[in-house]
Parts: C-alpha cells; sequence; structure tokens
C-alpha cells in the first residue's frame, strides 16, 4: 500500500496529538477516505497495526459512522435529498430515472464504468428549490422527473449544470 510521505506525516501528528494513538483513529479514517474516497480493507488492515487495534475494532467504528465508506465511489457522486420537502417533489422518482439512466441498480453502489455513484442524503437546506442533488459537493436543485433524463444525458458527457 502506497502512502505518501505527507499523509504519514500528518497520521503521525494525528497520533502524536492524542495522550493514546487510538484516539487518533477518526483523523486517520477521515485523512485516508479524503485521500482515496473510501477506506479498503488493506486499509483497514494497515491502520490497526499502526494503532495496535484489531481490525474487527477499526471497522466497527467506520460502520457506526455513515461519512464513512467501504466501496470505492464512482467520479460523480450524486447524493438525492431524501427528505420530506424533496421527497414531495418527487425525489424517489427521480433517483429511479438516474439509477437506470445512469446504470447504477444499487443505490450507494457504483455504476460499471465506475463513472456514477447514486445514494440519498438529508436536506440540503434549499427546501423550496427542490428535488435537490449534491453531484460531487455541488448543489443542483429543482432536478425534477420531467428534467432528470436530460441532466443524466448532459453527465455521460461530462456536463455539469
Ligand atoms: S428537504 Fe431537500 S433540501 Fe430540504
Amino acid at each position: 500500500m502506497e502512502i505518501s510521505t505527507n499523509t504519514l506525516q500528518q497520521i503521525e501528528d494525528a497520533i502524536n496529538s492524542y495522550p493514546e494513538p487510538k484516539s487518533a483513529l477518526l483523523k486517520i479514517l477521515h485523512l485516508f477516505q479524503q485521500k482515496d474516497g473510501y477506506i479498503s480493507q488493506e486499509t483497514i488492515d494497515w491502520i490497526s497495526k499502526k494503532l495496535s487495534m484489531e481490525p474487527l475494532n477499526v471497522l466497527e467504528v467506520i460502520t457506526f459512522y455513515p461519512i464513512f465508506r467501504t466501496k470505492p465511489v464512482g467520479r460523480f457522486l450524486l447524493k438525492i435529498c431524501h427528505t420530506l420537502s424533496c421527497e414531495l417533489q418527487n425525489s424517489s422518482e427521480v433517483c429511479k430515472i438516474l439509477q437506470k439512466e445512469l446504470n447504477c441498480p444499487e443505490l450507494g453502489g457504483t455504476s460499471l464504468d465506475g463513472l456514477f455513484t447514486i445514494e440519498y442524503c438529508g436536506c440540503l437546506a434549499n427546501c423550496d428549490k427542490g428535488p435537490n442533488i449534491l453531484l460531487n459537493g455541488k448543489l443542483c436543485q429543482e432536478i425534477t422527473p420531467e428534467n432528470a433524463k436530460t441532466f443524466a444525458f448532459n453527465l455521460k458527457r461530462g456536463i455539469v449544470p
């Protein structure tokens, strides 16, 4: 497993900022997820050795926090708001259309071409302009069942609104 000198230094800094190395676990998980987009089994093994923990204990922490991923994500990560206001504006229908158009049959999974990951998320604080989607961190509003196909069509060509 390749880890840059910079990341290694950040890990050491995190460990040294606590009396107990194990306390740096969350910081280290964030570092790896930022770097790789997810936390692989190889990473879990590496971290557990580094912090003298059992891999299972590292995995328990990862699975406790929904922010951490154990599978790779696509180049485009779409988080579709599933909270009431967007849901009343048909975000579920939008989700189904995008899953079909972008070949993502499983929510939270990634399309075979590695380009798209679709998942639900909570309120994106733009409720009056739903349905809302967070696309690689960029808010896309008013993605309706009527324009969702065009949104997907453009996205497949790398056109981000
Ligand atoms: S309910 Fe979707 S942005 Fe608030």
